[in-house]
């Protein structure tokens, strides 16, 4: 198995204390996605998060999109306040946090929206055989320029401006699992459900490698607000990717909790 170590970037930072970082560059990605570039590099694992604390507002999990950046969506009141920061700008990070992708060079990966953001580390490492990418619309698709030069790409858009018209859980017919060790999966959770009974189906549930999004408080194991029914898995420490096998039943595709720890419907 490869050294774990040689998939180490940059340097360790904190768990507890935020670290102020410095906002050297913002690339407008698509019209609702903005990846924003730091003035240090963290060392991580493909897949693992930060806690990033925008300063006085909240403090937010986002995936690592490289050493030294996260790619955010605005949905709401942290990330909006996100968009509004500017070069020059101080954030606060802690991390990361835990688990990331396993290691491997054969792997189908498979993105929906922003959930491209964790997966651009795995195909810059070049641990992705296969990528299927899908968006709203081709406006929408994140990264599509570099997937494209690192990787076997196929495009799905719902409003069929570009690729398949349709979900990109409908590529996954075409495709061979025998020809991958791994199927890495991050985008919105029904569509993750939509794979996931997919592999079911083929019978190789534990293939699969999902991202989740659970609401987070402490990011540390310790407060529970991201555990998930009935294990009560913590997504901030003993996910967030978590093997098919384990989220068949489970919450997982069914519901999530607010805040307050009541339940939503996915
Ligand atoms: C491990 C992890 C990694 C993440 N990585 C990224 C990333 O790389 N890029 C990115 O854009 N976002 C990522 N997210 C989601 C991000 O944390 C939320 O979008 C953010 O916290 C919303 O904050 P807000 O104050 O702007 O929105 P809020 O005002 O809190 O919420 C606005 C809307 O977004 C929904 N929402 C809030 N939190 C989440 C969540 N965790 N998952 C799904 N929906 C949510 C709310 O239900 C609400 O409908 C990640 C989440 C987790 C747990
Ligand atoms: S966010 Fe507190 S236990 Fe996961």
């Amino acid at each position: 198995m490869e050294n774990l170590q040689t998939r180490l970037w940059g340097v360790p930072m904190t768990d507890q204390l935020p670290l102020p970082v410095r906002i050297t560059g913002v690339t407008r990605e698509t019209p609702a996605v903005r990846t924003f570039h730091f003035d240090r590099e963290i060392s991580f694992i493909p897949g693992q998060f930060v806690m990033v604390w925008v300063p006085g507002v909240d403090e937010i999990p986002m995936a690592l999109s490289s050493a030294s950046s996260i790619t955010v969506q605005r949905v709401g009141e942290a990330t909006s306040a996100l968009f509004s920061l500017r070069d020059g700008d101080t954030l606060g990070i802690r991390g990361p946090f835990g688990n990331g992708f396993p290691p491997s060079q054969r792997v189908l990966a498979v993105a929906g929206g922003v959930g491209a953001a964790p997966l651009l580390p795995v195909v810059r490492a070049g641990g992705v055989k296969k990528m299927l990418l899908g968006a709203r619309s081709a406006a929408d698709l994140l990264f599509p320029a570099i997937f494209k030069e690192s990787t076997d790409l196929a495009i799905s858009t719902d409003d069929g401006s570009l690729g398949h018209h349709g979900f990109v859980a409908d590529l996954l017919k075409d495709e061979d699992l025998h020809q991958f060790d791994y199927l890495f999966c991050c985008g919105p959770e029904r569509m993750m459900a939509a794979i996931l009974a997919f592999l079911v189906h083929s019978g190789c549930p534990e293939k699969g490698f999902f991202s989740l999004h659970r609401y987070m408080k402490c990011g540390l194991g310790v407060c529970g607000s991201c555990s998930i029914d009935p294990h009560g898995l913590r997504v901030c420490r003993d996910g967030p990717v978590f093997s098919g096998d384990i989220l068949v039943k489970s919450e997982f595709g069914h519901y999530s909790r607010d805040a307050c720890g009541r339940r939503r419907p996915i």
